[in-house]
């Protein structure tokens, strides 16, 4: 028999005012899917992950997680659920082994069951010899990998995490991503991630929603989404003189490898197929409509193109206009600034 869906979610929204954070989104995950939520900073992830976990009223529409509506059995969504919000939240002045004692402590898990979960995540997070250690002594990424134990305790069916690598460096973050997926293999429960970095996305999810400005706007596994998309590499091809760039662009659309191109400025985004084969042609023909390359890079298409393809503009840009952590971590605006 086919298990029920983890999360079905159906028409939700959330108003802050005039704004609107959360916009009409439906999905379903399933009960043992390892979904992603991805999309820039203000994209509404967290908005999304406080309806979910009941800690924000919908404003309309509806989220059943584990078989319970948000809205009317929120006790008993928070008892089938594990969440790890944005922020750290980790006590510092407690041991690794303390702070997961008094989450099981307050999810009454009888004492020798408790001791045995958590010697089994402690180990399975890579931190059993650091347990007696005062967590002010972790790193940022030992920090996190416990927190994530932590709401592994009470064995909930539905795991939630809120950007759980941000601020992280790039190896503790692999270092979580690895424990994720180890985590994954040998447990089966729901996961629900969101992120702004789409290397965590394509690495961990099955599938993934990929949102902005509240709304989902493509959703399915990282490989289909890639493959929507013209050609399998793009190349970008910085011009010296952009007078010539429509001249240029009409020249290199009519080769047969060439699926698409799109400026960017003095760049030309050329969606091909195989990159590497067919640079040196592409080259050729840009050189004959007059145009003096500056600078070419090859990438295989990405999430961040997938991205860029649906809204015109890349995630990292967005980064860099919006990064607030006061709003992410889901305080009211005002009290951000
Ligand atoms: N409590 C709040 N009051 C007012 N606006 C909010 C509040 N929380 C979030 N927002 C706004 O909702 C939008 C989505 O925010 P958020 O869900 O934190 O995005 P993300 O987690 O994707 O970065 C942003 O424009 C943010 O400023
Ligand atoms: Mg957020």
């Amino acid at each position: 028999m086919q298990k029920p869906n983890a999360i079905e979610v159906s028409g939700l929204t959330k108003k802050f005012g005039d704004l609107t954070a959360v916009d009409n989104v439906s999905f379903n995950v399933s009960s043992d899917e390892f979904f992603g939520f991805l999309g820039p900073n203000g994209a509404g992830k967290t908005t999304l992950i406080r309806m979910l976990t009941t800690l924000l009223k919908p404003t309309s529409g509806r989220a059943v997680v584990s078989c319970c509506d948000v809205s009317e059995e929120p006790k008993k969504v928070r008892e089938r659920i594990g969440v790890v919000p944005q922020a750290m939240t980790s006590d510092l002045d407690l041991t690794g082994f303390e702070n997961m004692d008094l989450y099981g402590r307050f999810y009454s898990i009888p004492n020798r069951e408790r001791k045995e979960k958590i010697k089994y995540l402690l180990d399975l997070v890579g931190l059993t010899a650091r347990q007696n250690d005062l967590v002010a002594t972790f790193s940022g990424g030992m920090r996190r990998r416990l927190e994530i134990a932590r709401v592994l305790v009470h064995s909930p069916s539905i795991l939630f995490l809120d950007e759980p690598t941000i601020g992280l460096d790039p190896q503790s973050r692999r270092v979580v991503w690895d424990f994720l997926e180890k985590f994954r293999k040998e447990d089966s429960m729901a996961i629900f991630l969101s992120t702004h970095y789409m290397e965590e996305a394509e690495a961990l999810c099955d599938r993934v929603a990929i949102i902005d400005n509240g709304k989902i706007i493509a959703l399915d596994s990282p490989n289909v989404l890639k493959s929507q998309l013209p050609g399998n590499d793009i190349i970008s091809l910085t011009i010296s003189d952009d007078s010539r760039l429509e001249e240029i662009q009409n020249a290199i659309n009519s080769i047969s490898f060439v699926h698409k191109v799109k400026p960017d400025g003095q760049t030309l985004r050329v969606y091909v197929d195989n990159g590497a084969l067919n640079l040196t042609a592409l080259l050729e023909r840009v050189k004959e409509a007059g145009g003096v390359v500056t600078s070419v890079s090859i990438h295989e298409l990405s999430l961040e193109d997938v991205f860029i393809h649906y809204t015109g503009k890349s995630i990292r840009e967005e980064e860099a206009k919006k990064v607030n952590f006061f709003i992410g971590a889901g305080i009211p605006q005002k009290l951000g600034r």
